[in-house]
């Protein structure tokens, strides 16, 4: 059997694993349909809590062959690029509100040969990041305050997801990924593809689910 590249990408956010078996749960939804891994660094500095670091990665690294998707939520997050990009995350996404030579940084992750993205914060506008387009892989909306799994999620961020739809045919930039995060399941995750995202992070959605194949499934659908 064939299998064509699914439309949109579903990246579980391990956030909500059960940490103290990290290894099955990760195993679980990778054989549930998991796309990507969706990893959440957190520093205790630009979001108050601290969760898992490069160590975490380069773990999950030698577990799986499944495409990493880090999610960097720390302050001068370019201290730790190499560190990652030698633990072997396939891609590092940046805050802009943490970035202040955000076409530089971005940058400098493609020349480390990992894929790059930029995220914004619900309160950050999207015009903060049109003059980075141009050397992006993907644009996370955040569609929660970042920092915890569990928030519901915030309606105002499927305008912004338009709008970035649009800049980006505007711009004749196709291939970069529209990635959403925060308050996601198959209601919510539905209006964010219809909007024109392509690929949508879930945590609590999918581990907190009884049928993680399921759940992954309506997601996609
Ligand atoms: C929030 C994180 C999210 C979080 C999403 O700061 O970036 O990735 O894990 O969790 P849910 O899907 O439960 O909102
Ligand atoms: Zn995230």
């Amino acid at each position: 059997m064939t299998h064509s590249r699914p439309s949109v990408v579903v990246a579980p956010s391990i956030l909500a694993a059960d940490i103290s078996r990290l290894g099955q749960e990760v195993d679980d939804v990778v054989a549930a349909g998991a796309d990507w891994l969706h990893v959440d660094v957190m520093d205790g500095a630009f979001v108050p809590p601290i969760t898992f670091g490069a160590n975490v990665v380069h773990a999950l690294k030698a577990r799986t062959k499944t495409f990493l998707d880090v999610h960097l939520m720390v302050v001068e997050p370019e201290r730790h690029f190499h560190s990652f990009q030698q633990a072997g995350a396939d891609r590092l996404i940046i805050h802009q509100e943490t970035c202040p030579h955000l076409y530089r940084s971005l940058s400098e992750i493609r020349s480390l040969g990992m894929k790059n993205g930029v995220a914004i914060n619900p309160g950050t506008p999207l015009e903060s990041i049109v003059d980075v387009l141009e050397v992006c892989d993907l644009v996370l909306i955040m569609s929660v305050n970042p920092g915890w799994g569990g928030q519901p999620f915030i309606t105002s961020s499927l305008g912004k997801i338009r709008e970035l739809k649009n800049k980006l045919e505007s711009m004749k930039l196709h291939d970069v990924t529209i990635e959403v995060d925060g308050g996601i399941n198959a209601e919510t995750g539905a209006q964010c593809v219809k909007a024109g995202a392509t690929a949508l992070v879930a945590g609590s959605s999918i581990f907190g689910s009884s049928d993680r194949r399921k759940a992954i499934a309506e997601l996609r659908a």
